[in-house]
């Protein structure tokens, strides 16, 4: 068999122990051949890509980023992979392409996969917002660096009597707001599920104050909202990828805070930081359990579906259920959260 893998979308720690864990199993476990496109769909459409072996592969397990390199894949070229879909697989001698992703990655899967590629798909992201799946690898590691800012953020808030505005990544999604803030102790999580009143936030920050602790932390997720009416804070114009422009949640409200309270209050956006470097251990292991599976799904043919982790168990599912919505944060997670700040 000739498999062809491709990275697709944001990076995200663990990639490349996808990539190396299919090289191996292919080559070891069946004989088959595997090429790596360049710079996701991208590659596919330009005829970019490389044979990897077991060389290529060497080292790779706790590098983060991805030796194939990413691009997000416009509408117009999307339609043009999909019109050519069966032609792919003729071009190149592929038997099945494996494209490791997020929810736009997934969904152009699908479309190739209903146009006649041959696919299996591999769910990624630090959001953790994909259904059908428990977790996604890069999750864990974003959490990690998101909680050990908090961590550092705590003692000199505390030093400097202030309050301190730490923003993550989330866009629909408060994954990583909800897991970090948990792990580091916030004293306060705003979510993209739950607008969140500044009024509330004030609250908080006066009444800790008034009992002698003199600081704050408040984790916001990039794609939180204050309530209606609450706050002067827009809604940003869409992108050419279907994406939201976010207007800064963070300065924005410690800008917010820091006027109404009259303490100084100070963002910190953590950005990519949590997307770059190497993966913790479980996602080094999620991957390459992935991407195992991946393979041993192409040749039972299983096609048309992605590997999911279910309780402890990797499964596959239709890639028609993992798209058709987001794994947002449920009501009653957020409510155990709220009990311990
Ligand atoms: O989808 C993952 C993600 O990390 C989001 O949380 C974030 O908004 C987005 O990627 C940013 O990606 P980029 O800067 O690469 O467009």
């Amino acid at each position: 068999m000739r498999i062809g893998v491709l990275t697709a979308g944001g990076d995200c720690p663990g990639l490349n122990a996808v990539i190396r864990s299919v090289v191996h199993r292919a080559l070891t476990g069946h004989g088959d051949e595997v090429i790596g496109f360049e710079d996701g769909f991208a590659g596919l459409l330009d005829g970019r890509f490389r044979k990897l072996d077991l060389e290529a592969v060497s080292g790779i397990l706790a590098r983060g980023g991805t030796i194939l390199g990413s691009s997000r894949l416009e509408r117009a070229r999307l339609q043009e992979a999909c019109e050519n879909a069966k032609d792919h697989s003729k071009d190149y001698g592929i038997d099945v392409l494996i494209p490791i992703g997020g929810e736009g990655t997934l969904t152009a899967a699908r479309m190739l996969s209903d146009a006649g590629l041959p696919v299996v798909g591999v769910p990624k992201t630090i959001d953790n917002d994909i259904s059908s799946t428990d977790r996604t690898f890069g999750f864990d590691t974003a959490v990690g660096v998101a909680t050990e800012a908090i961590d550092r953020l705590k003692t000199t808030a505390e030093s400097h009597q202030r309050v301190m505005v730490v923003e993550v990544m989330g866009r629909h999604a408060g994954w990583i707001a909800l897991e970090s803030g948990m792990a580091g102790g916030a004293h306060a999580i705003c979510l993209p599920e739950r607008p969140f009143d500044p009024a509330d936030l004030c609250a908080m920050v006066e009444e800790r104050f008034a009992r002698g602790k003199k600081f704050a932390v408040i984790c916001v997720a990039e794609g939180a909202h204050p309530a209606p009416g609450s706050m002067d804070y827009g809604k940003g114009a869409i992108d050419q990828f279907g994406h939201e422009r976010f207007q800064g949640i963070g300065t924005a409200l410690a800008r917010e805070l820091e006027h109404r309270l009259g303490k100084e209050a100070r963002p910190v956006i953590l950005g990519h930081v949590q997307r770059g470097g190497t993966p913790t251990a479980y996602d080094r292991v999620l991957a390459t359990r992935f991407g195992w599976h991946a393979v041993e799904a192409a040749h039972r043919g299983d096609f048309g579906r992605m590997t999911a982790l279910r309780g402890t168990d990797i499964t596959m599912v239709p890639l028609a259920d993992a798209i058709t919505e987001l794994k947002t944060v449920p009501g009653w997670r957020m409510d155990e959260a709220e009990s311990v700040f």
